[in-house]
């Protein structure tokens, strides 16, 4: 090669570098729009199910705050992040978004004007999302009230507070195109999997992240840990020790009482209540899909536990806190069990379960009053049970279920969760 052609090549490779780097780090601004026209009725119906579907209110509204207006933070192992305003205020809303903006952060990622939004914003998944649920999405969020209010300023710790960063964690990340359907599948299948996938991003908790909160791709549904919480693995539920059946899971998502399993609760009681909001079929679809998820060879199962006898259960002193506090609502012959045929709590996940995780999140924090069922409701406890109080209670009622397997570490899951109190 003569020196010329060497000094050129070298030259190209440094502009390609560079523009590369240029990037990595930063996108074009999408100009801003004047106030976007609005839409048809069946338009904004149809976006208002999306954005059900999509949880979008669950993330940016914040407790006590307007609808969409964002302000809700969200802790992650990075630092503490606020959700942001994305009704159509043109100052501090996405009301200068055009649709070609509202898209590209929807699959991408990006602001307007060019900034990496963090992936805590699920867009890994709503990239999977068609052009026209889109559309509508972004119709329905420029048909609500305009709010005027800006979240606080995120507390990221360094370096993840550049949000450059942002790029090289999609370049592992974001991948994938909307949702085509599979042709040897049902139609139910199929709308399940792209509910499942794309809007309802169930995997994003429901399965286990690596070190820089990237959901691991060949453990996908295996189970996650959120906020606290375990999100149980979302495979072979259909063969599972106490197996679920389509209509149990169809309650369970729509925010009823499951007959045998319970009722939602913690961060998935608000996902629960946005699914009621969709058209029953899409509750199916999900159930159905869901169901249809084959246990995967990574997942440790244990073996099922013994049947017990009443004489073993009442020999420890949970038992007597349990009477005080519980049994009005839990016990054998209480109304909610016996009228509303309720299940028995020691058959309820939060009790058979590996962790006690679930059930001290529940007993703490309670079961919100929700719009869908009233009777869906429990008190908390964190104020009323000292931690020893606490932990007898959860060791009497995992000895009615599991007696051969007590939980070994209640002392200490229940410390860890009362600090992130
Ligand atoms: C799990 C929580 C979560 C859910 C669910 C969620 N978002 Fe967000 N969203 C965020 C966070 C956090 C940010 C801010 C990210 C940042 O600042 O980098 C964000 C940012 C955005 C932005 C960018 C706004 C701006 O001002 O830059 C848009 C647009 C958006 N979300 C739309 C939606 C829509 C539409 C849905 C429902 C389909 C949705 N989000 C659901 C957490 C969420
Ligand atoms: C924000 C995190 C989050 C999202 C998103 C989420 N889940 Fe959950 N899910 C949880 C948690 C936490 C639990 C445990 C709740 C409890 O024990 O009351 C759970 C429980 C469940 C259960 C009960 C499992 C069992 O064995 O008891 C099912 C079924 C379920 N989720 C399905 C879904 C589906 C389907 C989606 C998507 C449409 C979804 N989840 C989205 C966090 C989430
Ligand atoms: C005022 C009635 C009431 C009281 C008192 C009450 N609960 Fe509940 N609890 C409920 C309701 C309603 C639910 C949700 C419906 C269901 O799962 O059956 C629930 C659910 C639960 C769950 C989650 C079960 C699941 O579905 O996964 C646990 C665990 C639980 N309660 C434990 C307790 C314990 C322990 C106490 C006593 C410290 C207690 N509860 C006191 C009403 C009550």
């Amino acid at each position: 090669m003569k020196r010329k052609t060497i000094i050129g090549a070298v030259l190209a490779l440094g502009v390609v570098g560079a523009g590369f780097a240029l990037w990595m780090m930063w996108r074009p601004e999408i100009a801003a729009v004047s106030q976007p026209q609005s839409a048809g009725r069946d338009t904004l119906d149809r976006g208002r199910r999306i954005v059900e579907a999509g949880d979008c209110a669950v993330c940016h509204t914040r407790p006590g705050g307007d609808y969409m207006a964002g302000g809700l933070p969200l802790i992650t192992p990075f630092g503490t992040l606020f959700t942001t305003n994305i009704t159509p205020d043109p100052e501090t809303g996405i009301g200068k978004w055009s649709l070609p903006a509202f898209e590209r952060a929807m699959r991408e990622g990006i602001a307007r004007d060019g900034h990496f939004l963090y992936p805590a914003f699920p867009y890994v998944h709503y990239r999977k999302l068609s052009d026209a649920d889109i559309a509508d999405a972004y119709a329905f969020l420029m048909s609500v009230d305009p709010v005027k209010y800006t979240a606080p300023e995120n507390h990221m710790v360094f370096p993840m507070n550049f949000r450059a960063l942002v790029s090289f964690w999609n370049l592992l990340f974001l991948h994938g195109d909307p949702l085509e359907p599979l042709p040897d599948r049902s139609a139910q299948w199929n709308r399940g999997r792209y509910l499942v996938e794309g809007a309802g991003h169930c995997s994003s908790c429901h399965s286990p992240l690596n070190l820089i909160g990237g959901e691991k791709s060949s453990e996908l549904f295996n189970g996650g840990i959120v906020d606290g919480w375990t999100a149980p693995s979302l495979r072979g539920m259909a063969e599972a020790k106490k197996p679920w059946n389509e209509t149990q899971l169809v309650a369970y998502l729509t925010g009823k009482v499951a007959e045998d399993h319970g009722a939602a609760a913690g961060p998935m009681l608000p996902v629960s209540l946005s699914i009621a909001q969709l058209p029953v079929q899409d509750a199916q679809a999900i159930a159905h899909y869901i169901l249809d998820l084959k246990q995967s060879s990574t997942v440790a199962t244990s073996p099922p536990c013994p049947p017990v006898t009443n004489a073993v259960a009442k020999a420890l002193p949970g038992a007597s806190l349990f009477d005080g506090a519980c049994a009005s609502c839990h016990g054998a012959a209480a109304p909610m069990r016996a009228i509303e045929s309720r299940p028995a709590l020691a058959s309820t996940s939060a009790v058979t379960a590996d962790s006690p995780r679930n059930l001290i999140q529940t007993v703490l924090k309670g079961i919100p009053m929700s719009t869908s069922d009233s009777s869906h409701y429990m008190p908390g406890f964190a104020d009323s049970l000292d931690d020893t109080h606490l932990a007898a209670i959860a060791e009497y009622s995992r000895n009615e279920s599991c007696p051969t397997r007590p939980w070994t570490d209640l002392d200490k899951t229940i410390k860890s969760i009362r600090a992130q109190e």
